[in-house]
């Protein structure tokens, strides 16, 4: 006989019910982290949304400015900053934001201040947008110690400190991946309901894996020890066959693909950028603290990634007019949005 269980899933595990759940285990907790998180996945549905019309509702293409990176910001870039900003500050949970699109933190009107410091990068992939390739959010959470009082500098935390990370890719489906510290759960936006259904329950990176993930066309800059391991990769010494090479150039799609099928992904420094490209507070800590999470590693080169300590929330950025300890430091307290 038929059931209707078999047709379709009747009993569905939302992203919401998972973080409720997840709230259960902490009898202290007020709901707080529950709050934000939700925020949070509205900015991702809305963002969502947008890249789905993206060449129909004129939404590609460049904004006309430039960002802290010397980059030339899309529209998508900046909407989607704009989507996030906003989720964040009226979820009444957040004290201070850090986004790659903005050049200073955010400290938020003290009237709407939440626990929370969220960094994020509100669309991971620029380059991908308009060629309708994978791209995605990127978000880390701290928690703050006191919220009145808080300064830059309590934001300049090591990765290891984050309290919950996590990534949407908004690629042939929508998926949304979140650790709060108690494992890896991916979750599927079903866009007929609205909402995210966990579709990968309990995520464990595969201990081995056939797939490297780099951008060769930057070999001519690498380090000896760089391009060595990634010979080896496409010639392997030790009878084993070569692996394969993946490269979507969307941070989000390339770790998304590696925490499924495993291998490695590696963004190394060059002589162009000698402390490596991706950033520290809103790139390599959270997906590195996902990766852990899910029983996979992530080093710098010199030591584990959820280590480093950052000196400036854009980091590596490097500015050579400005000693590093004069940036963002002291009484410069970024921009306040309430
Ligand atoms: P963003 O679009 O947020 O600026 O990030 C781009 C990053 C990251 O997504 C990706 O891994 C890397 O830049 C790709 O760089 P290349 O184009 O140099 O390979
Ligand atoms: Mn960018
Ligand atoms: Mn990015
Ligand atoms: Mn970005």
């Amino acid at each position: 006989m038929d059931h209707a269980a078999d047709t379709f899933r009747t009993d569905l595990m939302t992203i919401t019910r998972h973080v409720l759940n997840e709230q259960s285990r902490h009898p202290e907790s007020r709901g707080d982290l529950t709050i934000l998180l939700s925020h949070i996945v509205l900015g991702c549905k809305f963002v969502a949304s947008a890249v789905n019309k993206a060449g129909l509702a004129k939404l590609t293409g460049l904004a006309g400015e430039t960002n802290v990176q010397g980059e030339e910001q899309k529209k998508l870039d900046v909407l989607s900053n704009e989507v996030f900003v906003n989720a964040l500050v009226s979820s009444g949970r957040t004290c201070v934001l850090v986004s790659e699109e903005d050049e200073k933190a955010t400290f938020v009107d003290p009237k709407l201040r939440g626990k929370y410091c969220v960094c994020f990068d509100p669309l991971d992939g620029s380059s991908n947008i308009d060629c309708g390739v994978s791209i995605g959010t990127i978000f880390g959470i701290y928690m703050i110690k006191n919220q009145d009082t808080v300064t830059l500098e309590e934001v300049l935390q090591p990765g290891k400190d984050m309290i919950a990370a996590g990534y949407c890719m908004y690629g042939s489906s929508c998926t949304l991946v979140l650790s709060t510290g108690n494992g890896v759960n991916g979750f599927t936006l079903d866009p007929s309901l609205g909402e995210f259904i966990m579709t990968h329950p309990d995520i464990k990176i595969p201990p081995k894996g056939k797939i490297y993930s780099v951008n060769e066309g930057n070999a001519k800059n690498w380090d000896t020890p760089t391009a060595k391991y990634v010979e080896k990769c496409k010639y392997p010494t030790d009878g084993s066959s070569p692996k394969s090479l993946r490269y979507i150039g969307s941070m989000v799609a390339d770790v998304h693909r590696t925490l499924l099928y495993g291998g490695i992904f590696l963004y190394p420094a060059d002589k162009k950028s000698p402390s490596g490209k991706l950033r520290v507070m809103y790139e390599v800590f959270p997906m590195s603290f996902l990766m852990e999470e899910a029983g996979g590693q992530s080093f710098t080169g010199k030591g584990r990634s959820l280590d480093l300590i950052p000196t400036d929330i854009h980091d590596p950025r490097e500015i050579p007019d400005i000693p590093r300890q004069q940036r963002q430091r002291g009484g410069d307290q970024g921009a306040v949005r309430g």
